[in-house]
């Protein structure tokens, strides 16, 4: 596997010959990352996964400032899935006049929900993703349903901007506890990751017919943690929902971190 930190070096990687997919990863990788590394390995000749704290999508300094990051350690982990190339560039090769001028806007959708939480939060991303597809020029990029709303961002971003990539959805990877892998985890004492874990639990209640206060007051009831939202809604809008099928989300903040996830209903 090779590691490519600036913009100059990428290779054309469409030239290589067959078919190439991209893995977008802000690093600190796991297996849930590892999952969609493995289905991109499955589909595509050629590998990229792209490994970049995007400074736009974070609203929160604190969390920007201490995101897990461990260049070596990714490079372990992408190569042992079958990556060929972890592309990690610098803040200023991906933006050298800071801030851009020209960026992506993602309407309603981008604004609700984590949108809501984290104002700014899908610009980013999309702005990112665009860059990003535009660098590698992948035939397929890979995302998480882990990331529900973010995924419903990105095919809406490549249908209304007639972008040239498929995009391919992967499931949610948990821990053997049931907590959804995240970057974020690394974070979290032995407590605090013992108190995140009423958030699936809050989710699989909701599957297995309870109500959303209920739910809720599962959550309410843990002094650890603090909700932020808990909401069935209709995939295709994310605007909620007594349907089924739906998609229960959830997100809460427990100590120095706020944690999402979300578990398909009917
Ligand atoms: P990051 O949080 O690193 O996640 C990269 C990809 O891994 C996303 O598509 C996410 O949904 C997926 N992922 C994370 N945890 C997962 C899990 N437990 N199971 C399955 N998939 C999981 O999402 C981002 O980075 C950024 O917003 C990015 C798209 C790279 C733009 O900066």
């Amino acid at each position: 596997m090779q590691i490519i930190r600036s913009l100059a070096d990428l290779p054309d990687f469409r030239a290589l010959g067959g078919s190439v997919g991209l893995v977008p990863t802000m690093g600190a990788l796991h297996d849930g990352h590892g999952s969609l590394i493995s289905l991109a390995r499955e589909d595509n000749d050629v590998v990229v996964v792209s490994d970049f704290v995007n400074p736009l999508q974070f609203g929160e300094e604190d969390d920007y400032v201490n995101y897990p990051r461990d260049l070596d350690a990714d490079a372990e982990l992408a190569q042992r899935y079958g990556a060929d190339y972890l592309f990690a560039p610098a803040v200023e090769d991906m933006y050298p006049g800071g801030t851009p001028q020209i960026s992506v806007t993602t309407g309603t959708m981008g604004t609700v929900l984590e949108g809501a939480s984290r104002p700014g939060h899908f610009d980013g991303v999309a702005t990112v993703v665009t860059k990003l597809f535009t660098l590698i020029h992948p035939h397929r990029a890979y995302f998480g349903e882990k990331d529900a709303q973010q995924l419903a961002i990105i095919r809406r971003l490549v249908t209304d901007l007639n972008l040239d990539v498929e995009v391919v959805a992967a499931p949610i990877v948990r821990a053997p506890d049931g907590l959804a892998e995240s970057s974020r985890n690394q974070r979290l004492s032995p407590a605090e990751r013992d108190a995140a874990l009423v958030l699936p639990q809050a989710l699989r209640l909701l599957a297995d017919g309870s109500s959303v206060d209920e739910a809720r007051a599962l959550i309410d009831a843990n002094a650890n943690v603090e909700l932020d939202y808990l909401v069935v809604v209709d995939p295709a809008d994310f605007g909620e929902t007594t349907k089924r099928p739906a998609l229960a989300l959830g997100a809460l903040r427990v100590g120095p971190v706020r944690l999402i996830d979300n578990l398909r209903l009917g």
